[in-house]
C-alpha cells in the first residue's frame, strides 16, 4: 500500500461559532485520525487546537466525533474509512467548544464530584480487606474506565437534551455508582447513605432506557449499560418493591 491523499473536513471555530474547513492531507500506511491532524498541524493549520496525550488510548484525552461518531483519534486507523471517503472531525457534541476539536468537559468533574466515594468498612484498615474474587473482578471491570467521556458525549439523554444535564449523571458516573452499590465492603448504608436511591433520586438513573450506544461507543469495551445500569436498575426496583422496605418506609413515615 502507497500513501495517498485524503479529503479532510475539519471543524474550526470557537464558542462564537465556526464551521468545517476542507484539507487534502497525506496518509501513510498505519496511520490513525490523530496522526492525520498532527501532519494537519505541521503543514496547513499550526494553530488547529486538539487534545491528546498518551497516543495509546490510555489517557482518555483525544476524544472527538469522526463522521458523527464518538471516537478516540489515536485509536481510530486510517484504514477503516474508504480513501476516497470524506472524511469529517468534528469536537465532541455534548459539551460545549473551548476551541476547534477542543471541548469543556467540566461537566463531567461536575458529576463526579456529585458522587460520594467508597466508605472504609468501620475497624478495617488497608491491607486488611478480604472480598471474593468474583466481587473484586466486577468492579474491575469498570476501573478500566480512561475517562475519555465518549459515552457520556454518545448518550441521547444530554446530547439531545441540556436541560437533563444537571439531574443525569451519565453513564460513566451510573457505572461509579453501581460499582460502588455492588461493592461488598462499602459502609455507605451505616452511615445513612443509600445508593439506590440516591441513584434514582439525584443521579437520573431513571432518565436511562437502556440504548446501550453508551457501551457501543467505549474504547475500552466495558459492557457498562449489561454489567452496571440493568443491575443497578434491578436492585433499584427490587429496593423500592420489597415489601419488607415498603413496610420500614411507612413506618418511618409516621
Ligand atoms: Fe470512556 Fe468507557 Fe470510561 Fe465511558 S466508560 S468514560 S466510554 S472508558
Ligand atoms: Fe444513555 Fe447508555 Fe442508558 S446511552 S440511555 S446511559 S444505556
Ligand atoms: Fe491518549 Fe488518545 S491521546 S487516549
Amino acid at each position: 500500500m502507497s500513501a495517498y491523499e485524503a479529503h479532510f473536513r475539519v471543524w474550526r471555530g470557537d464558542q462564537d461559532g465556526g464551521g468545517l474547513k476542507d484539507f487534502h492531507v497525506e496518509v501513510n500506511d498505519g496511520e490513525v485520525v490523530l496522526d492525520i491532524v498532527h501532519r494537519l498541524q505541521a503543514t496547513q493549520a499550526p494553530d488547529l487546537a486538539v487534545r491528546w496525550n498518551c497516543k495509546a488510548g490510555k489517557c482518555g484525552s483525544c476524544s472527538a466525533e469522526v463522521n458523527g461518531r464518538p471516537r478516540l483519534l489515536c485509536m481510530t486507523r486510517m484504514s477503516v474509512f474508504e480513501r476516497s471517503e470524506t472524511i469529517t472531525i468534528t469536537p465532541l457534541r455534548a459539551f460545549p467548544v473551548v476551541r476547534d476539536l477542543v471541548t469543556d468537559v467540566s461537566f463531567n468533574y461536575t458529576k463526579a464530584r456529585e458522587v460520594p466515594s467508597f466508605v472504609p468498612p468501620e475497624g478495617l484498615g488497608p491491607g486488611e480487606y478480604r472480598m471474593w474474587q468474583e466481587d473484586v473482578g466486577r468492579s474491575q471491570e469498570f476501573r478500566k474506565c480512561i475517562e475519555c467521556f465518549l459515552c457520556q458525549d454518545t448518550c441521547h439523554v444530554v446530547r439531545d437534551f441540556e436541560e437533563n444535564k444537571e439531574s443525569f449523571a451519565g453513564p460513566r458516573f451510573l457505572m461509579r455508582v453501581a460499582e460502588l452499590d455492588m461493592h461488598p465492603l462499602d459502609a455507605a448504608a451505616e452511615t445513612g447513605l443509600d445508593r439506590k436511591s440516591t441513584a434514582q433520586e439525584e443521579h437520573g438513573l431513571g432518565y436511562c432506557n437502556i440504548t446501550k450506544c453508551c457501551t457501543e461507543v467505549c474504547p475500552e469495551q466495558i459492557k457498562i449499560t449489561d454489567n452496571a445500569l440493568i443491575p443497578l436498575k434491578e436492585r433499584a426496583a427490587d429496593r423500592k418493591y420489597d415489601p419488607l422496605v415498603w413496610l420500614g418506609n411507612k413506618i418511618r413515615r409516621r
